[in-house]
């Protein structure tokens, strides 16, 4: 797979397959991210990956707290300008009406809906979680650095044949997950994302997001061919 293909067939997959993924293709994967640039070569990214039983124990001291506790814990940082400007409101709330629409879901079923979103807690199925931490003391270069480093880490999972899913809603559940992965600290969790064998016969899987035409985000001076 070259990297043209990594980048077009890179997707948030929300359906996986129980199918392993052996812990030495996720330290491979993890390894060669660590060839993303960082400024002053800081690489700030901290991962923690679990598999297998030790996900399942993370998923099981959650399952029961879903009901109780809809929104979690409280973020550890807001993910979203509060309020959310246009046109980006209307790109969140489209992509979302994309995603429920796929499996049958009508927007005003809020139970169903909220079935949907605690699947990430169970990392949609998928057999290895990764998390992705950096100092809580680091600012917004060092956080762009972890987004370039998340996304380094799933164009190499396409390398491997593999899909990702990643999930800032773990950032809810923020407590937990710094006691469960004993995180020092001084760091805070960025994200979490799933990462395994795309079910390709899952309708969530079947849809895509949209994007803005070139032209619209992008502006091009001075060439001269
Ligand atoms: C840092 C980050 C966190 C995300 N968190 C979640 C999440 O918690 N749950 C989820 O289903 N999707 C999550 N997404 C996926 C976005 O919704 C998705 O990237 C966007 O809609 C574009 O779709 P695509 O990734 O399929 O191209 C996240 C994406 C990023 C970059």
């Amino acid at each position: 797979m070259d990297v043209f293909e990594a980048v077009s067939s890179r997707y948030s997959c929300r359906a996986f397959l129980p199918t392993p993924v052996p812990e030495k293709t996720v330290r491979d994967i993890v390894e060669r991210a660590a060839r993303a640039p960082s400024a002053g070569n800081l690489q700030p990214w901290r991962v923690y990956a679990v598999a297998d039983k030790r996900a399942d124990e993370l998923k099981a001291l959650l399952a029961p707290r879903m009901n109780e506790l809809p929104k979690g814990e409280g973020g550890d940082y807001r993910i979203f300008p509060d309020p959310l400007e246009e046109p980006y409101r209307t790109r969140r709330f489209s992509v979302g009406e994309l995603l429920y629409r796929s499996i049958g879901v009508p927007r005003a079923d809020k139970p169903a809906r909220y079935r949907q979103y605690a699947r990430n807690f169970e990392f949609f199925g998928a057999p290895v979680g990764l998390f992705f931490a950096l100092p809580r003391s680091h600012g917004a270069a060092q956080w762009a650095d972890l987004g370039g480093f998340l996304q380094t880490v799933m164009l190499l999972a396409r390398g491997h044949g593999l899909h990702s899913c990643p999930q800032q809603a773990w950032v809810s559940w923020h407590r937990t997950v710094r006691t469960f992965l004993n995180l020092p600290d001084d760091l805070m969790i960025y994200s979490g994302m799933a990462l395994g064998h795309a079910d390709e016969s899952a309708p969530i899987n079947a849809w895509r997001s949209p994007r803005e035409p070139l032209d619209a985000f992008a502006s091009f001076q001075g060439f001269t061919s």
